[in-house]
């Protein structure tokens, strides 16, 4: 009974901070899929990122549950790739796995992505909401270097036309854009709200 009854909290407690966090952050930990994730590594292969001494680190902007992060790792094993997250419960998860299966050349953050420095950037990743994606232009405006890639699935940053965008084999076509700094901008009209 007492199990059960702990059982009980703490899958309350689970469901609470997962929909806090939601709340917050604006977005939920859905993870990118792998058919999703292919058209990524497609977009962005080894050879197409800013060479290491130009910063060179891999940035993933809300990690979830770390799945892709992992991708990203084993994809580019000679970079550092950092992912950020808000949510406490993925991003546990995510640093438990690590701990299981450890990569020397990933970091897994819980922080705001928007506090950070991704002025070493050679690629930044990210899946998130068009208002995320509103707030994130700016900074990236800002703190990437000419050369770095931006990812971004499902949602375009707005007012930046896409060096490439590609669609995914899913039931969605889930599209994902790629840009290069600086990028080029689409109109005046896109920085409306
Ligand atoms: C749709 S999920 C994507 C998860 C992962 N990137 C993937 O593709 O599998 C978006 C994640 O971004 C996180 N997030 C949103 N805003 C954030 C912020 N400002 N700082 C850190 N994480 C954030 C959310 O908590 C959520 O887990």
């Amino acid at each position: 009974m007492t199990l059960a009854l702990l059982s009980l909290v703490l899958v309350l407690v689970a469901i609470a901070l997962l929909l806090g966090y939601t709340i917050r952050t604006g977005i939920s930990p859905v993870p990118t899929t792998p058919r999703v994730a292919a058209e990524i590594f497609i977009l962005c292969p080894p050879g197409s990122l800013l060479p290491p001494t130009a910063g060179g680190v891999v940035y993933e902007l809300g990690s979830g549950w770390g799945n892709l992060a992992i991708a990203l790792a084993k994809r580019f094993p000679e970079r550092a790739v950092v992912g950020y997250e808000l949510s406490p419960l993925p991003w546990l998860a995510s640093r438990l796995t690590l701990r299981l299966w450890p990569r020397a050349n990933l970091v897994l953050r819980r922080a705001d992505f928007l506090a950070a420095d991704l002025g070493d950037a050679a690629l930044v990743v990210c899946y998130l909401y068009p208002g995320a994606m509103r707030r994130l232009r700016d900074k990236l405006e800002r703190e990437l270097q000419a050369g770095a890639l931006v990812v971004s699935s499902a949602f375009p940053v707005p007012g930046w036309r896409p060096a490439a965008v590609r669609l995914a084999a899913d039931q969605y076509e889930t599209p994902v854009y790629l840009y290069r700094m600086p990028p080029e901008v689409e109109s005046e009209l896109a920085d409306e709200p």
